[in-house]
Formats: C-alpha cells, structure tokens, sequence
C-alpha cells in the first residue's frame, strides 16, 4: 500500500523527515502552526542552515510530492502515518522537558481524524510519554478510527541530517501492534535491508534515545575530564586521546576533547533523564550524568581562564577574537553554543569581543547584540590580543596562520577545539595553546 505520509512540526527534525520521506517516494504532508514558516517552505525556502536538505527540499516541492498546510483537518483527511516531530526544550529554570508541544499536536489531530491511522513519535521524550499520548489518543479520536500510537525515536545529527535518515545506522520502532510494526517496517523498508531494525515497547524505545544521548555525552566529558587531569599533570590529552581510539572497544568518535557539547539536544536531554529518573524513584542511577554536565560546563569556564591568563590576568582593555558561534561546524545552531558562552562571559569579564561564525552570524547577532560581529576570520581578528578557536569550521582549520598574524595586536591563539596543527601555528610565531595540553 503506498501510505500517505503527514509530518507534524516543521522544525530540523520535521522539515528534514518530511524532505526525505517525500525523496523516497511518498506523498507528505508537513504541517505547522507557524504560518510565516510554511510560506517559506512552500517557496523551498530552508529556515535551517543544513548540508543537502535545500536541494531534497527543492525537488520534492517541484515533483509535486511534497505539500505544507497549517491545516490539522487537512492533515486528518489526508494522512495514513502522522509522523509527530515537534521539539521537547528544557522547562524554564527546570530540568525536565516540556512535552505540551506533543500533547497540543495530539489533542489538534485526534478530533479531526476520520479514518484508521497511525500516529508516530519521533521527539525525543522522558519514559513514560508514549503511553500517555497512547492513552489519550484513543480518548480523542472518533469511534471507529482505529488510531494507534508508536514510537520511533530519531537519532540524526545536526550537519548530517539528510545523510543519517536516509541512511539510518538503525531503526528502533516502540510499538504496541503487528499492524503497526508491519506499517512502520513498510515506510522504512525502501531504506534497504541493511538497516538494522529493533522492535520493542514504547518505555524501551523511548529510553534508547535517552540512552544514546546520556552515553555521547558521558563519552565526551570523559576525555574532557581526562583533559583536566592532563593539565594539571603536563600531560597532552590529544595523543592521549589518539592512543585510546585504537582500542576498538573504546574507538576514537566522540573522543575530541575541547570546549564540550552544546547544542538543542545532548545538554538537555541529559538533565531532561536526571529529571525523568528522579520522579521515578531511580534519580541514583544518573546521578553520574550531573558530573558528565559539570565537567561539560568546567570546559567553558576552564577556556575563559585560559584566555584571560594569555592577555595578562584581566580583560579589561582587551580585544578578544572569537571565531565560531554555532554549537559546531556546519550547522547555524546557537543553542546552548559553548563557543557563544565562552564569547558572552568574558564581554561580562570586560573584554571586547568581535564573533565572526561562517553561518551562524545572523542568529547570534540576534541572540546577543551586545557582542560585536565581524564579517570574516580576518575581520574579526583585527587588532585582537588574543584569537579563540571555538568553533571547528573547516575555514578555520584552514587559516593561514601569517595572514592572521598580519592583522592581530599579538600573536596568541587558543584552540579550543583542538583542531589546529600546533605545530605550524608555533612556526609562524604564535603562542598556541589548546585545553588539555600543555
Ligand atoms: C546529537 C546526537 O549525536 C544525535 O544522535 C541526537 O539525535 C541529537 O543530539 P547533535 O546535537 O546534532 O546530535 O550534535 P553532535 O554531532 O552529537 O555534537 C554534539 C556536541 O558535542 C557538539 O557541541 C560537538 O561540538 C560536541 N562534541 C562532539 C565534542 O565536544 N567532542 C566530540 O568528540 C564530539
């Protein structure tokens, strides 16, 4: 059966399910309740910066398989699968995560339904989430509608969205139904038999996201944390980190110690688990997710040391060169940015800071107005007496270190993200310094 396929929030998660759900060949429907954000994307205007997804985008409007309405009856009449992919932020000055997004796409869509269909959720959410929407779905969908719920947690990364849906390194579908598992495995199907799918209960699936969440992050603030021992002991944590890497067990990804994690995901979902774990009597198993945050916050403050150190023990005078804004390369993401921290508190510590970020300069100059902007690397390095790398933006990797030594007040850089050959920066007369290195 060639199902038709509805994707409720446009947001990065939505926007790129719809796309390339509509790639694969089926008819999607993507609704939003932010109508100045369909317009765009009726027009193949992206509102995300995200490698690839503009041209998935482009062609699927042009073929005619992919649509936007803001209309939840017109997603009712239409839709045999609603994928529900709305956000779960961080509650304000709480831990937990705000589900009302999740409850509101249910309570607009079950009185609309009219037909059998399968309601899908993709949001990362806490344990137990699931079968309330569950619960309540069947309470608002009309008799004979034969409405179910699953989940289906997504995992994509930012700056490879459209690469990590269509090529999924699994698929975990939690579901209370052959039928639905029949329906979820034929939408996935076209994505080939090498993907390997996990079927289980809505708890498990849901936790599987927490859980691969918790781990990248514990695996991060590890070696940031074996950074810190580095430091205090003249030790380099980046062969350190190479040496460990050939240990398949442990394996080198996520191993790149530096400023730490940030972004709309793996920072608050962690906290969003402790919180979830702490209603459930279970808050002791996570208690070591508090210091895996700790760590990841010591790195920001353990940089604006670092850099206060490399100007002499105050800001104050001072002309500071932050590049990167977005919370990673290839990506115009400022949530939760370390690098937009880092840039933040030494302006509060006295300094004047110029950010130049290759994509993420509109939103950051939103964000903060107070910070001063530049339109390039150079630019923004202009008279500085101190140069951060914040941000691994391959144009950044790529820096001649004599261009930039022509235009700052001093030749002095810390590298943040240990991205930099410490060794060419130092030949051409800069003081280079990195976290966790001596
Ligand atoms: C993450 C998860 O990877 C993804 O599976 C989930 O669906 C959403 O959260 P994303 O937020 O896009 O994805 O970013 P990711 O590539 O995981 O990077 C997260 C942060 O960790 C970034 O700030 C990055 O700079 C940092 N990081 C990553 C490190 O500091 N060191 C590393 O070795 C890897």
């Amino acid at each position: 059966m060639a199902y038709r396929l509805t994707v409720l929030g446009t947001g990065y998660l939505g926007a790129t399910h719809a796309a390339c759900m509509a790639e694969l060949g089926f008819e999607v429907l993507g609704l939003d309740v932010d109508a100045a954000k369909i317009e765009r994307l009726r027009a193949g205007d992206l509102p995300i910066h995200e490698p690839g997804l503009r041209e998935v985008l482009v062609r699927n409007l042009a073929n005619g398989r992919l649509r936007f309405t803001t209309s939840y009856e017109e997603v009712a009449e239409f839709g045999d699968v609603h994928f529900v992919c709305v956000g779960t932020p961080q509650k304000r000055g709480e831990n937990a995560a705000d589900v009302s997004y999740l409850d509101a796409v249910v309570e607009s869509l079950a009185p609309h339904l009219t037909r059998e269909c399968l309601v899908v959720g993709k949001s990362t959410v806490p344990v137990g989430t699931a079968q309330r929407l569950a619960d309540k779905l069947v309470r608002l969908a009309p008799s004979g509608t034969n409405a179910e719920l699953a989940w289906n947690p997504e995992f994509l990364r930012e700056g490879f969205a459209v690469q990590d849906t269509l090529h999924p390194n699994r698929i975990v579908l939690g579901v209370a139904s052959e039928r639905a598992e029949k329906i979820l495995r034929d939408i996935y199907a076209p994505l080939g038999e090498d993907v390997p799918v996990v079927v289980t209960d809505y708890p498990t699936s849901e936790l599987v996201k927490n859980a691969a969440n918790a781990f990248l992050a514990t695996k991060i603030s590890f070696i940031n944390a074996m950074a810190e021992v580095c430091e205090s002991s003249h030790a380099d944590v980046k062969q350190l980190s190479l040496a460990l890497s050939f240990d398949e067990r442990i394996g080198g990804k996520f191993l790149n110690p530096g400023l730490g994690f940030g972004g709309g995901c793996l920072p608050k979902d962690i906290r969003a688990f402790m919180a979830r774990a702490g209603e459930l009597g279970a808050d002791q198993a996570l208690t070591f997710l508090r210091e895996v945050d700790a760590i990841n916050m010591r790195r920001r403050a353990r940089m604006v040391d670092l850099a206060r150190e490399l100007v002499g023990g105050s800001f104050h005078g001072c002309t500071v060169a932050v590049l990167g804004a977005a919370f990673k390369p290839n990506s115009d993401d400022i949530r939760d940015s370390p690098a937009l921290d880092v840039a933040v508190t030494i302006g509060h510590q006295g300094g004047r800071v110029t950010v130049y970020d290759p994509v993420a300069l509109d939103n950051a100059r939103m964000a903060h107005p107070e910070l001063t902007y530049g339109e390039s690397a150079l630019a923004a390095a202009r008279g500085a007496h101190v140069v951060l790398l914040l941000t691994e933006w391959q144009e950044f990797i790529d820096l001649d270190p004599e261009e930039l030594g022509q235009v700052v007040a001093t030749r002095k850089i810390v590298d943040g993200r240990n991205a930099l050959d410490a060794e060419t920066w130092r030949a051409a007369a800069w003081h280079y310094r990195a976290l966790g290195r001596p």
